[in-house]
């Protein structure tokens, strides 16, 4: 079971800053998820799209110009990064699941994508591309995929998303923790589809995930996921 970190290490860092990415980098974590606006002409890392819960700033994101985003203080004096910077860091030593938050950065992120995966092989299969929005998903669906994966992002509404995943060749579900069970995993194996559950933080949650087979989970606390893993392999169980 991969852990994802979720916004980098968001249960012990400014969410989806460098510090935050650095740490589940360091914590070891198999991939790492951060939210993507397209922004002032760029590429900005960041889950909301206004200013205020995550920053120092007021107001909406797309409202600012560049100069004004990037002299916020994001948590512990971190900025707000560029998926290029986040990509910089990473190196390709963890995948990347960019979630694109506005469907006006879908062919950016694609071109940043296709360029890293040009220049850095060692990214190729190790980028993963979603969207809560069923249009990015499904642009995405229509795009070649070479080199990157996409997964199928949902809420609680979505109808049958198994055959909308397999009907965009996806690679991945990415169901809310709640709507987990053994009958999703059991189709979604059976549509040759990875299962990766958000957002799992009790130790029990991702005890549970092991046991259901679940391929991946994001969580906030990247580290203590992976000694929950670890000691799950050695038959011990972690949570009460
Ligand atoms: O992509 C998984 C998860 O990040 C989705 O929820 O709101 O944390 O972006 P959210
Ligand atoms: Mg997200």
């Amino acid at each position: 079971m991969w852990i994802i970190g979720h916004r980098g290490s968001a249960g012990t860092h400014p969410e989806n800053t460098l510090a935050s990415v650095g740490a589940a980098l360091a914590a070891g974590a198999d991939w790492i998820e951060v939210d993507v606006y397209a922004a002032a002409g760029e590429l900005l890392v960041i889950h909301d799209d206004t200013l205020d819960r995550t920053t120092d700033g007021r107001g909406a994101l797309t409202d600012k110009s560049l100069e004004a985003l990037r002299a916020l203080d994001a948590g512990g004096g971190e900025r707000i990064p560029l998926l290029a910077e986040v990509m910089d860091l990473i190196d390709a030593r963890a995948g990347l699941n960019i979630e694109i938050k506005n469907a006006l950065a879908l062919d950016p992120v694609l071109a940043l994508v296709a360029a890293r995966l040009a220049s850095r092989p060692a990214w190729h299969g190790r980028v993963l591309l979603s969207s809560f929005m069923p249009d990015v998903t499904a642009a995405l669906g229509a795009r070649a995929r070479d080199g990157w994966l996409l997964g199928v992002l949902y809420l609680d509404d979505a109808r049958d998303p198994v055959a909308i995943a397999a009907g965009v060749q996806a690679y991945s579900l990415h169901p809310p923790l709640r709507q987990v069970d053994a009958t999703l995993v059991g189709a979604a194996h059976a549509a040759g589809l990875r299962v990766f559950a958000y957002t799992v933080n009790e130790p029990a949650a991702v005890e549970r995930c092991l046991a259901l087979g679940i391929d991946g989970i994001y969580t906030d606390h990247p580290g203590r996921a992976i000694a929950i893993r670890a000691a799950y392999a050695n038959g011990s169980a972690v949570a009460e």
